[in-house]
C-alpha cells in the first residue's frame, strides 16, 4: 500500500518571488506615490512583456476576464460567436457581457480544442468571430481557423489563459488571430497575483483597447468610448516585473516534473497525457491527464475523490461544460447530441499537481496511487502493479 502524504498535494502553487525583493519593489512604489495609471512599473512590464513574448504591443489589465471582455468589445462584434463548450466560464461570459450569443462547436478528442472540422456547419449570416480557447496550453489549429475566417469574413479572437509564452512553429502565440488574451492569476505560469494582457495586431484597434480600459477617457475632459476600468495597478506590475525574472527557472522545473509524470504513467492502462506536446516552447502551465474508464477500471470522479484520502487534490477542470449553464441550455448549439465529444471529455480530464516546488519523489508516488488504485484486466495484486521502486 502506497501511504497518504503527510502534507496536502495542492493542484496547484503560485510562483512567489523572494518576499525581501517583493518588500523594496513595494517600498519603492510606496515612495513614488504612483500606485495605479500607467506608472513607472506598468511601463517597465510591458517593455519586458514584449520582449519576452516576442510581440509588438501589449496591454495590461487587472484581470483575463476584463482583457476578453474588452478584447470583444474593441471589435464591434454583433450575433454569434463560434466557441468551445469546453473552456472556463470566462470565456463565455466575456461573450454574455458584449451581448453575443455563444455558438458552441464540439472539440477535437487529440487536444480537447475546437475541431476545425466541425465549425464552418455552424456559421451562419449572423455568424461575426471564433473565438478559440488554447486549452491547457495545446493551441488550437491555428492555420485551419484562420482559413475558415478568411473564407467568411471572420474575426479571430484567441483566450490564450494558459499560453504564456508558448509558440507555434516558432511563432508566438499572440501573434495569431487578431486579439490574444493571456492571464496572469495566481495559478497561472506567470502571474501578477490577479492580471492579463490583450495582444492586438492592428495598431488602431490597440488604442482603442487603452481607451476601453480606462473608461473611455481620451483626456481629463473627454469620454470618447463606453469603457470600463480594467487597468492594473502599480503593485500588480511590480510582482509582474519580479517573477517575470523566475519564470524561465519555473519552466524548467515543470519540464522535469512533467517527463516524470510521463515516464511513470506510460505503463498504467486507461491514461492519457493531455498535455504532451514536443514543442519545447509549450507553456508548461498544466498537467492534464484522461482517464478511460473502460481500460483503467475506475472512473475519473472516482479518482478524483480517492486521490483527496492520499492527501493529493487534483482538479475536474474544466467541469461542467459551459453549455450546461442555465442560460445557455436552451441554445440548438448547447445540445448534448450536438457535442458528443466535449460530453465524454468533461467526465475523463482531471488536472494533476502541477508547480515547481514539486518534488520528483511525490510525482513518483502520485503515479503509483494512480497505479495502485486502478483496477486492471491483468489481476496483479496492486503491490505486484506498484513495483518497489517508486515507494
Ligand atoms: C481558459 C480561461 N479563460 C479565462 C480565464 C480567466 O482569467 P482571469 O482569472 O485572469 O480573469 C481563465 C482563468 O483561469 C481560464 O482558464
Amino acid at each position: 500500500m502506497v501511504a497518504p502524504f503527510n502534507e496536502p498535494i495542492y493542484v496547484t502553487r503560485p510562483l512567489l518571488p523572494d518576499i525581501q525583493i517583493v518588500n523594496s519593489k513595494i517600498n519603492d512604489i510606496w515612495e513614488s506615490k504612483w500606485l495605479t495609471n500607467n506608472g513607472t512599473q506598468h511601463k517597465k512590464l510591458e517593455l519586458e512583456l514584449m520582449k519576452y513574448l516576442n510581440v509588438k504591443n501589449i496591454s495590461l489589465f487587472n484581470n483575463g476576464t476584463m482583457a476578453l471582455l474588452l478584447g470583444l468589445k474593441s471589435l464591434d462584434l454583433k450575433g454569434e460567436v463560434i466557441t468551445t463548450p469546453f473552456t472556463f466560464p470566462a470565456t463565455v461570459q466575456a461573450l454574455d457581457w458584449n451581448g453575443l450569443t455563444p455558438v458552441f462547436c464540439d472539440i477535437d478528442p487529440q487536444t480537447l480544442n475546437i475541431d476545425t472540422c466541425k465549425i464552418e456547419a455552424l456559421i451562419t449570416e449572423d455568424t461575426s468571430a471564433i473565438l478559440g480557447v488554447h486549452v491547457f496550453g495545446n493551441p488550437c489549429d491555428v492555420y485551419e481557423i484562420q482559413k475558415i475566417a478568411d473564407k467568411y469574413n471572420l474575426k479571430v479572437i484567441y483566450d490564450g489563459a494558459h499560453t504564456f509564452g508558448t509558440k507555434i512553429d516558432g511563432q508566438p502565440i499572440g501573434s495569431f488571430g487578431d486579439i490574444t488574451m493571456f492571464s496572469f492569476h495566481a495559478t497561472k505560469l506567470f502571474n501578477t497575483i490577479e492580471g492579463g494582457a490583450l495582444v492586438v495586431k492592428d495598431e488602431k484597434l490597440n488604442e482603442k483597447v487603452s481607451l476601453l480600459k480606462n473608461f473611455g477617457l481620451s483626456g481629463p475632459e473627454e469620454v470618447v468610448l463606453s469603457g470600463l476600468n480594467a487597468k492594473m495597478n502599480e503593485v500588480q506590475a511590480g510582482i509582474g516585473v519580479e517573477v517575470l525574472k523566475i519564470v524561465d527557472e519555473e519552466r524548467a522545473k515543470r519540464k522535469k516534473i512533467k517527463e516524470t509524470y510521463e515516464r511513470n504513467l506510460a505503463d498504467i492502462p486507461g491514461i492519457r497525457v493531455i498535455t504532451n506536446l514536443e514543442n519545447e516552447y509549450s507553456s508548461y502551465q498544466y498537467f492534464v491527464i484522461e482517464i478511460d474508464e473502460g481500460i483503467y477500471g475506475r472512473s475519473r470522479d472516482w479518482v478524483h475523490d480517492e486521490l483527496k484520502k492520499y492527501n493529493v487534490f487534483t482538479r475536474r477542470y474544466f467541469y461542467p461544460l459551459c453549455s450546461e449553464f442555465e442560460w445557455y441550455k436552451h441554445l440548438e448549439s448547447a445540445q448534448p447530441n450536438n457535442l458528443p465529444q466535449a460530453q465524454k471529455s468533461v467526465k475523463q480530464v482531471l488536472s494533476m499537481p502541477y508547480y515547481g516546488e514539486l518534488e520528483l519523489k511525490s510525482v513518483e508516488k502520485i503515479c503509483a496511487i494512480l497505479m495502485e488504485i486502478h483496477l486492471g484486466n491483468s489481476g496483479d495484486t496492486p503491490q505486484q502493479k506498484i513495483g518497489s521502486a517508486v515507494l
